[in-house]
């Protein structure tokens, strides 16, 4: 069977491998129907991911067909569709006990620490699939993963109706946040440098949008909000200064929600932190988020909407990737499909 495979960094393959068998019988074969392209599988692929190692299949935005089951496989059976939830963890250490299992400190991310779901069969426990309803679109039931992480932003946000949120950033997590957090019933502003980026938060129901090379991303949040400044504000961008201006641009009593892995410090007064009782948290993949997403997406509450704009077949995966480092403008989400 084909495979996409990243040897080393820069390089990628086709490869010809041989097709999985179930091994334990709480396993589950799945054809794979539809791969999504996210930016960290473009980090793998330039070498700038430090969690990945190589040789890496990658691929953890993953939706196809059950084919086979183990003997001990009960909640789905041969002929669903389902979506792959790409974490393992240990179960044992402080942070899984603490139901926070996607932070565990042996977690492995399926097509980033072990081999992932860009190729044509795979198997895995059933625990990590979740049933997705057969009348839905594969190009749908793709983006499953990608809004998980809206999901967990906006719940570790804790974001609720009435609030107003400001998403700096409409990459494709910034409009999975802005999808998440409309669907909470907030007023969302969001900011990107890019007006087509913004135009997509415009079809994805953002209420207000802010190009801060051309207007003071300060300024008009506290018109837009009479002065009280944003009541969460997310970080979908992750540089040094996002994450400054979410402190300095919180509400009294706000919630600053980061999503990005950037290693370079910022500067941050503690005085906005204390003065204003901000809480800021972390959030990383999911934990529980893929029973509801799914439950959104079978209930067509969450459609991808403009955000899957390109197919690559798993034959011209080397073109897919050139595509989308030569195209970011025109590229929101590709997606490499098998049939
Ligand atoms: N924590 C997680 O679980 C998780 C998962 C996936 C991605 N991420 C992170 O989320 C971030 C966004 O991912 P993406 O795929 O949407 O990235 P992306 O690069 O496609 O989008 C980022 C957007 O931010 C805009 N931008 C840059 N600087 C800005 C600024 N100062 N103000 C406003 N907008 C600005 C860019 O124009 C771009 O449109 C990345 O940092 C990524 O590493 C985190
Ligand atoms: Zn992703
Ligand atoms: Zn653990």
């Amino acid at each position: 069977m084909k495979a996409v495979c990243i040897s080393k960094a820069n390089t990628i393959e086709l490869l010809d491998v041989e097709e999985p068998t179930i091994k334990q019988e709480n396993e589950v074969k799945v054809k794979i129907k539809r791969v999504g392209i996210c930016g960290s599988d473009m980090h793998i692929y330039h070498g700038t991911n430090p969690l990945a190692t190589y040789p890496r299949i990658v691929g953890h935005e993953v939706t196809g067909e059950i084919v086979k089951t183990g003997k001990d496989v009960n909640r789905v059976t041969v002929g669903d569709h389902v979506v792959i939830e790409p974490i393992t963890f240990c179960g044992e250490c402080y942070a899984c006990k603490s139901g926070r299992p996607n932070v565990c400190k042996e977690v492995s991310v399926f097509g980033v620490h072990e081999d992932g779901g860009m190729r044509e069969f795979v198997t895995l426990p059933e625990k990590q699939v979740h049933q997705v309803d057969s009348e839905i679109e594969w190009d749908e039931a793709v983006m499953a993963e990608p809004y998980t992480i809206g999901a967990q932003a906006t719940w570790r946000g804790n974001v609720k109706e009435g609030q107003t949120v400001f998403i700096q950033g409409a990459g494709p997590i910034g409009i999975t946040v802005l999808k998440m957090a409309k669907l909470r019933g907030a007023t969302v502003i969001i900011s990107d440098f890019t007006n087509e980026r913004l135009a997509l938060a415009k079809e994805n129901g953002v209420d207000h949008t802010i190009n801060p090379k051309e207007v003071d991303s300060m300024t008009k949040i506290n018109e837009i909000t009479n002065d009280e400044g944003a009541n969460v504000v997310i970080d979908a961008v992750g540089s040094p200064q996002t994450f400054e201006l979410a402190v300095e641009v919180a509400s009294p009593a706000g919630n600053i929600v980061t999503l990005g892995f950037n290693e370079t410090p910022s500067s941050i007064a503690m005085m906005h932190i204390t003065k204003k009782e901000l809480t800021i948290t972390g959030s990383r993949l999911q934990t529980n988020q893929f029973g509801k997403v799914v439950e959104l997406i079978n209930t067509k509450q969450l459609t991808h909407n403009g955000l899957v704009t390109h197919r690559f077949h798993i034959n011209n995966v080397k073109e897919a990737f050139e595509f989308i480092e030569k195209n970011p403008d025109k590229v929101r989400k590709a997606v490499i499909e098998f049939e």
